[in-house]
């Protein structure tokens, strides 16, 4: 039983029996995943300063060159998995094809894959809004021994083993699921430990949050107007308020705790949305579903769809159960 307060450290020894393959692997990348965060965490801290340390793309006063924080978060994540003998490849949001990991004596024995985005909202970082990181986890299906192919990357969402998400926010979080339902760690900066302070999270089943882009809508198909203008009606308890970030993770996190709906329809600008399939919709899909939620492109929930490359996208519907359904029934 998550005890709250207990430390993410603690958390995770205590419930590694639950796996169903328990040979402390996902464990110990959970654990990588922890350290990333807390070196990510103080990167994006730092962020404004950043005309006192020098913008990205400026020389530092070492004559190093400055990174961009999504860089910086990416490399760091990679490092971070990629030297433990747990992780056989990583595809991320900023590499355009996935990286193989040969693992302790070139032996390709690593069991997982890793797909990222290492920070997502990254254009919120200028303006001091909060960012997050996602992340969903997979075990390879090729054979061990092997180099990990593109297929074990194309899989539904369904087989994911974990997923999470970072948000560095007024808090650091990190709310992760192994599938026995979502727990959320709050980073004490002061000591550098997450402690558990969202144990058991759930999704309200019902909500009054709806969060889309209106700029977009005039270019949203029909269906997505006509829920939209539902939401606007005074009925009921409607009106429902309007809440959008424009960062994926927060807008996801505030709506999980308080009962709303987050879209990002297909458009005529995007004739597929904006949001990416594996790695931010897909993990945010196992988080919510393993809350009480529900995550769709607008007919078929988001986990059942076969992935066909890497960076495909997808229209994202997700939130509160009773909302995604009433959308959905707009379509
Ligand atoms: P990223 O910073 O990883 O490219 O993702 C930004 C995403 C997501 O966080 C957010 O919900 C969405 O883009 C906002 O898009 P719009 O500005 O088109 O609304
Ligand atoms: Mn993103
Ligand atoms: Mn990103």
């Amino acid at each position: 039983m998550p005890r709250k307060n207990q430390t993410l450290g603690e958390f995770i020894i205590e419930n590694q029996s639950e796996f169903k393959y328990s040979s402390g692997e996902l464990s110990r990348l959970i654990n990588s995943i922890r350290l990333a965060a807390k070196v990510v965490n103080h990167q994006v801290n730092k962020a404004g300063l950043v005309d006192v340390l020098g913008a990205a793309g400026d020389t530092n006063i070492q004559g190093e060159d400055q990174q961009k924080l999504d860089v910086i978060a990416n490399e760091t994540f990679i490092n971070t998995l990629k030297n433990r003998e747990i992780v056989c490849g990583i595809a991320s949001e900023e590499n355009d094809d996935f990286i193989t990991i040969e693992g302790h004596n070139d032996d390709h024995q690593n069991k997982y894959v890793v797909l990222m985005d290492p920070l997502d909202g990254s254009s919120n970082i200028d303006v001091n809004v909060s960012v997050g990181t996602i992340f969903s986890v997979y075990r390879r299906i090729t054979p061990s021994g092997t180099p990990v192919k593109l297929e074990d990357f194309l899989q539904p969402g369904r087989n994911q083993v974990a997923a999470g998400y970072i948000i560095y926010g007024t808090s650091t979080m990190l709310v992760y699921t192994t599938g026995h339902g979502v727990n959320g760690f709050t980073l004490n900066p002061a000591i550098g430990t997450f402690y558990l302070s969202h144990p058991d999270m759930k999704f309200p089943e019902n909500g009054t949050i709806y969060s889309v882009n209106e700029g977009n809508y005039t270019h949203f198909p029909q269906g997505v107007k006509n829920y939209i203008k539902f939401c606007q009606e005074e009925k009921d308890d409607r009106p429902y308020t309007s809440r959008y970030i424009g960062s994926l993770v927060s807008d996801i996190h505030r709506n999980m705790i308080k009962g709303g709906i987050y879209m990002y329809p297909k458009s005529s600008l995007n004739s597929n949305g904006k949001l990416r399939l594996l790695y931010e919709c897909n993990p945010m899909a196992y988080i919510v579903e393993q809350a009480g939620g529900k995550a769709s492109d607008g007919y078929t929930p988001i986990m059942d769809l076969e992935p066909k490359e890497l960076h495909e996208r997808v229209p994202f519907f997700c939130g509160s159960k009773k909302m995604v359904e009433k959308a959905e029934s707009f379509m």
